[in-house]
């Protein structure tokens, strides 16, 4: 089996910011569960460097595009390793193998004619980088999205013929009722579809900063197509000359994308490939955004943007807390494919309530008492039956939620078994029992079901919480975290003492 996710590819034209670490860490939490589920995975992300916002900002601060995407590529990098995510590459749109890869597969498009000259006059946004329909326009020729004033473009340039695609698109959207999810963007995008399709730009004029069109040198391509090739160009060359990954990962399992750039990744992405000859995705999963309080007391969340200033920097989270807080947070709080709002004050109770009590403090009270219960050590030991039904079927249900991208169901479903086996300790006070010699055998019980109950639910937890389960599960004795690891058993136990996971702060 192989699994194949991405994330979108972040613009270079400012600094990483709490709304790109979520995609990132949302692709992870797949990546790392469906490897631990032994299949072969391939998890991408990195940078879109070429177009218009890049060339703008660089302009502003006075450098070339190609030193600002530099710099700023390598912010992108360095947040991967800081959030604990996985990506097995990591791509930049100025890669040369990519651009070439680009250029070839673009001429084969023309080739197969659905690409002819013309002329484009429209209302565009810098920012989207993007013309805007008659339906995408807000009051004044702005923006919707940026609230800033859409430019009256005219210009000469190529046409790809999105609209000879109307018809398969359409199919593809009947038979393949899970190729956009969840189901309120799956209607979203079907009703665009219905709408009808033009044409779009695939080029523009040299002026700017992109990939050069090879049959006229006069013009490069629109940073849209560029941009979405990169899924399918970085398997080409991911692991250098000797190694073609195409044929093993494509077509993608998951696009992970934000709500904005729906129509990007759902029409004209898999328009493109068919024009192209290649598969199309099998899935595109589109999240909400997370929202942040508003500028103006009184007004509407708004979106986190970096146009906005209203940002939550995440690296000082990480600094503050750890990459695991953050990645539980945003994965917990925010309904993963709706909007949320997300603050610090809710981060913080989080932590706290769910982080520090429900789960860390679950681990170390237990680990505690079978130190001093029993010196660290029990033989093996038949666990409470009515108590381990309730994790039996967890594995599937966690993984039929992931299996379908539902990443805060399945974390809830795991939480409810740490709620659950809180209760438990409350119900059973070990305590007592270890008062009363007579009731020993039910200590040594209950003691290795705590066990085998925190151990199981962190053999799920490894994808959401990647360095504080490494510990515990060290300390529990039992570090394996592979798929055949997420049952109860009643193996001897031999644990280790416990700093506390998520410290109180
Ligand atoms: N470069 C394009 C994507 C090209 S993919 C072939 C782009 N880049 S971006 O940097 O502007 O945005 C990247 C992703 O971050 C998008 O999926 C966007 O939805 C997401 N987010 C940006 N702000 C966000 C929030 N406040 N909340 C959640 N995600 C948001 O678009």
């Amino acid at each position: 089996m192989s699994f194949y996710v991405t994330t979108p590819i972040y613009y270079v034209n400012a600094a990483p910011h709490l709304g790109h670490a979520y995609t990132s860490i949302a692709a992870d939490v797949l990546a790392r569960h469906h490897r631990q589920r032994g299949e072969d995975v391939f998890f991408l992300t990195g940078t879109d460097e070429h177009g218009e916002p890049v060339a703008i900002a660089a302009e502003e601060q006075g450098v070339s595009p190609l030193e600002l995407a530099d710099r700023n590529s390598q912010r992108f990098r360095d947040l991967m390793p800081l959030l604990d995510v996985s990506n097995d590459f990591f791509i930049r749109t100025t890669d040369p193998e990519h651009v070439r890869r680009v250029q070839e597969i673009l001429v084969r498009v023309r080739e197969n004619g659905y690409v002819y000259e013309g002329t484009y006059e429209g209302w565009f946004c810098p920012r989207c980088a993007d013309f805007k329909t008659d339906a995408e326009i807000g009051p004044d020729h702005t923006c919707p999205i940026h609230k800033i004033p859409l430019i009256r473009e005219r210009e000469e340039n190529y046409f790809f013929q999105l609209s000879a695609f109307q018809g398969e698109l359409e199919k593809l959207f009947d038979e393949n009722p899970d190729f956009v999810k969840p189901r309120h963007r799956f209607n979203e995008a079907r009703s665009f579809l219905a709408g009808g399709l033009q044409d779009v730009s695939l080029t523009r004029p040299k002026l700017r900063w992109g990939v050069e069109v090879p049959w006229d040198r006069s013009q490069v391509f629109y940073v849209w197509f560029d941009a979405l090739l990169n899924y399918v160009t970085a398997l080409g060359f991911a692991r250098g000359k000797q190694q073609d990954l195409t044929q093993e990962f494509w077509p993608a399992t998951y696009h992970l994308i934000g709500k904005d750039i729906l129509k990007f990744h759902t029409i004209y992405w898999p328009a493109l490939l068919m024009a192209a000859g290649l598969e199309v995705p099998r899935h595109v999963f589109v999240h909400g955004f997370l929202l942040a309080p508003p500028t103006n007391p009184g007004d509407e969340l708004e979106k986190m943007s970096k146009s906005r200033g209203n940002v939550i920097d995440p690296f000082k989270v990480i600094e503050d807390f750890g990459s695991d807080a953050l990645r539980f947070y945003l994965l917990r709080e925010v309904n993963f494919g709706h909007d949320g709002p997300v603050s610090e004050g809710g981060f913080l109770t989080r932590y706290e309530t769910e982080l520090a009590n429900d789960y860390g403090n679950l681990a170390s009270r237990t680990i505690a008492m079978i130190v001093r219960y029993r010196d660290g050590e029990l033989g093996a030991t038949e666990l409470d039956a009515e108590l381990i039904a309730e994790f039996e079927e967890l594995p599937e249900i966690v993984a039929g939620h992931l299996d379908g991208a539902e990443l805060t169901p399945a974390l809830e479903e795991i939480w409810k078994r740490i709620r659950r086996l809180n209760r438990y300790v409350e119900e059973q006070a070990p305590w007592k029992l270890a008062k009363d010699p007579e009731r020993a055998a039910d200590l040594d019980r209950v003691l290795a079901t705590l066990h085998e109950g925190i151990r199981v639910i962190t053999v799920l937890l490894t994808p959401y919480l990647p360095a504080a389960t490494e510990k515990l599960l060290a300390a529990l004795g039992r570090p394996e975290t592979a798929w055949e690891d997420v049952r109860c058993t009643s193996a001897p136990i031999s644990v280790q003492p416990l700093e506390p996971l998520f410290p109180k702060r």
